[in-house]
């Protein structure tokens, strides 16, 4: 992360207009892809991604079994067409550590002892990205299990903050990832109040890291809100179809 290169903030206000604890618009809709067990579709500032629940099903290969829990696969994915520079489409090391450090933060939501010998697949698919792909993935992904009937203790919302111009700010957008001093992408389990993905690029201060991490966790509240409505929608329009029919 480059060092304070670029003008990010003016006048105490951020150069897309926001305040410092301003998070960029964020939508997310319930049910989307049709042959999943269950999905959901995020657009959330300049990001767009689906994400698909398939399982839980028997696991394959069989060394890869649990008989105790299902194994929680989260399979990340840049589009080569989601990025200005097209990115290649073989699964690079960014995308490899995304996907692991996201199953492991969705694994604590699931009740997977309830299904042994099974894997439950998700796949993030970013078709538009401008920073913070990895939260708005996994703030979906939580949307779709919870849409494809999995027992959970909670959804998971995710957000990142950062620091620019040495002020700790919420939901960096692309020019603030790349020039600004810091990114903290969290993911937030409210049911136990645990962290259950924190990364850092960059550096904070132990006080601006304690203020990153409030931020965060009241980023993630935000992102809570809205999945919970997405899915009330969803099954508000289950209701309507089945009084139709
Ligand atoms: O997306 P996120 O902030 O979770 O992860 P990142 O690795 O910090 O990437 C930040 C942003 O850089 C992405 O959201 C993309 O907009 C951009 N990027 C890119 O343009 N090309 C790549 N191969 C990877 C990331």
């Amino acid at each position: 992360m480059a060092k304070k290169t670029k003008k990010l903030m003016k006048k105490g206000k951020r150069l897309d207009g926001r305040k410092p604890d301003e998070m960029r618009p964020i939508k997310i809709k319930a049910g989307y892809v049709k042959r999943a067990d269950g999905s959901a579709y995020i657009e959330w500032g300049g990001n767009k991604v689906v994400a698909s629940v398939h399982g839980p099903r028997t696991c394959y290969p069989r060394h890869e079994r649990s008989p105790y829990k299902a194994r929680i696969q989260f399979k990340y994915k840049l589009a080569p067409f989601s990025v200005d520079d097209r990115a290649n489409p073989a699964p690079s090391r960014r995308d490899k550590e995304i996907s692991k450090v996201s199953s492991e933060a969705l694994e604590k939501a699931v009740f997977t002892e309830y299904y042994p010998k099974t894997t439950i697949d998700i796949y993030a698919t970013v078709i538009e990205a401008a920073a913070g792909t990895r939260v708005a993935a996994l703030s979906a992904a939580s949307v779709a299990l919870a849409d494809a009937g999995i027992p959970m203790r909670d959804l998971v919302p995710a957000c990142a903050t950062g620091k620019i111009e040495d002020t700790v700010v919420l939901d960096l957008n692309k020019d603030e990832d790349q020039e600004g001093q810091a990114d903290l992408p969290v993911a937030y389990l409210p049911h136990n109040d645990e962290i259950t993905l924190m990364q850092m690029d960059g550096d904070l201060t132990p006080e601006e890291y304690e203020e990153a991490l409030d931020l965060a966790v009241d980023g993630c509240m935000k992102v809570y809100e809205e999945q919970k409505r997405a899915l009330r929608e969803r099954y508000e329009h289950i209701e309507q179809e089945k009084e139709e029919e």
